[in-house]
């Protein structure tokens, strides 16, 4: 079995516009987004677009709330099979973005609390990234939040949808490269 960062080095090298980075995300960048998700106060499904090794992943999985269902959605077939063997008992989704509302079509009795995105805005085509903003407005409720790191540290603030508003955003040095984490309300 190939290793978590050898097998994100190969999809890199192979899809360089689908991962966006040479490097798995470092744990203080993983605490860092799994940290901003409020504790609910009624049951519902935080969906992770692009878990690549799955670095994200594990912060959100070890902070959720127990009213909190993680659901993670990866393109890359063989990222997907990587994180369904590194969490057995985690729902992994491998499947396009661009699709969300039919992945997510069996999970609609639960409402979405947040979407934390790795997904790589920046080089993914502009109609692939209008489509995902098409999905995440018919699937987030109003009031929710949308996460989204980027490597871009000072430029301007990507998101897939003009329906996002950021409301915070923090720089991560230890990370490499490092990252910014843009938190958004969806209005
Ligand atoms: C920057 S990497 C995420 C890194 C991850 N946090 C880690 O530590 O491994 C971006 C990920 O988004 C996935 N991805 C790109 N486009 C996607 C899409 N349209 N739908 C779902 N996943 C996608 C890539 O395959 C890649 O795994």
């Amino acid at each position: 079995m190939m290793m978590g960062f050898a097998l994100f080095l190969r999809e890199a090298i192979i899809h360089p516009c689908h991962v966006g980075a040479l490097f798995p995300s470092s744990k203080r960048l993983a605490i860092y987004v799994a940290e901003q998700i409020p504790p609910p106060d009624s049951p519902g499904l935080i969906i992770e677009l692009g878990a690549g090794t799955g670095a994200v992943t594990a912060a959100l999985l070890d902070r959720k709330s127990p009213q909190h269902r993680l659901i993670v959605i990866e393109r890359s077939v063989k990222l997907a099979k990587h994180l369904i063997r590194r969490f057995p008992d985690l729902t992994v989704i491998q499947g396009d973005a661009c699709q969300l509302r039919q992945l997510l079509d069996k999970y609609t009795h639960v409402p979405i609390h947040a979407i934390v995105s790795g997904l790589p805005l920046r080089s993914l085509p502009p109609n692939i990234v209008k489509t995902i903003g098409i999905e995440i407005n018919q699937v987030l409720q109003k009031g929710c939040l949308y996460m989204q790191y980027t490597y871009n540290l000072w430029g301007k603030t990507l998101a897939p949808t003009q329906h996002l508003q950021r409301i915070r955003h923090q720089r991560v040095w230890k990370n490499l490269p490092p990252a910014r984490i843009d938190v958004f309300l969806h209005t």
